[in-house]
């Protein structure tokens, strides 16, 4: 009795509301030590989660639960971030034009509908993504410049 009500506290605990609906969210990321190409590594593996296969319940159990997000539009911590991209990312699946690592930094350079630029700046704490910054440019009405922004 006592056992199955912490498992359906600890359910609750990770879901959230989206549209009404209640969504399952992705247990955090434990920070454990990793070296640097085992941070590349996750970081590819959370590249090709989030960027290629849009599956952000996957790519979001690489993020520590206390997330510290730069984006002024979302609140810090895991849960805020994967509530507010888990609304908004049925809408597009974004293009990736660059890539880099060097521990404990990621960078992805990525192409949002055919509109907007976006640079997304990851750091790693151990085996775990533990901060993140973006840049966001939308194309202007009028270029001074002819060559595309992509
Ligand atoms: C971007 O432009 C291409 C070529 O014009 C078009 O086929 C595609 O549907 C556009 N994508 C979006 C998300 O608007
Ligand atoms: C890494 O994570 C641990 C555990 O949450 C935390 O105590 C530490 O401050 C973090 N270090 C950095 C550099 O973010
Ligand atoms: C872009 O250029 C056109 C034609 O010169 C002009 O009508 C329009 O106002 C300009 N748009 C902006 C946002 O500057």
């Amino acid at each position: 009795m006592r056992a199955s009500r912490t498992i359906i506290s600890a359910i609750l605990t990770f879901s959230g509301t989206v549209f009404g609906q209640s969504t399952p969210r992705p247990v955090p990321c434990t920070v454990r030590p990793a070296s640097a190409s085992q941070q590349e590594q996750i970081f590819n593996t959370f590249v090709e989660e989030f960027y290629v296969k849009s599956d952000l319940f996957d790519a979001f159990t690489h993020v520590v639960s206390d997330y510290i997000q730069h984006n002024p539009n979302i609140l810090d911590g895991n849960a805020a971030t994967f509530d507010v991209l888990s609304a908004r990312l049925s809408t597009s699946t974004p293009q990736i034009l660059h890539l880099a690592f060097s521990a404990p930094y990621g960078w992805v350079h990525h192409k949002d509908g055919n509109s907007t630029a976006i640079v997304d700046v990851y750091r790693f704490n151990g085996t775990c993504i533990q901060e993140h910054w973006d840049v966001i440019q939308t194309v202007p009405a009028n270029s001074t410049n002819p060559h595309p922004l992509f």
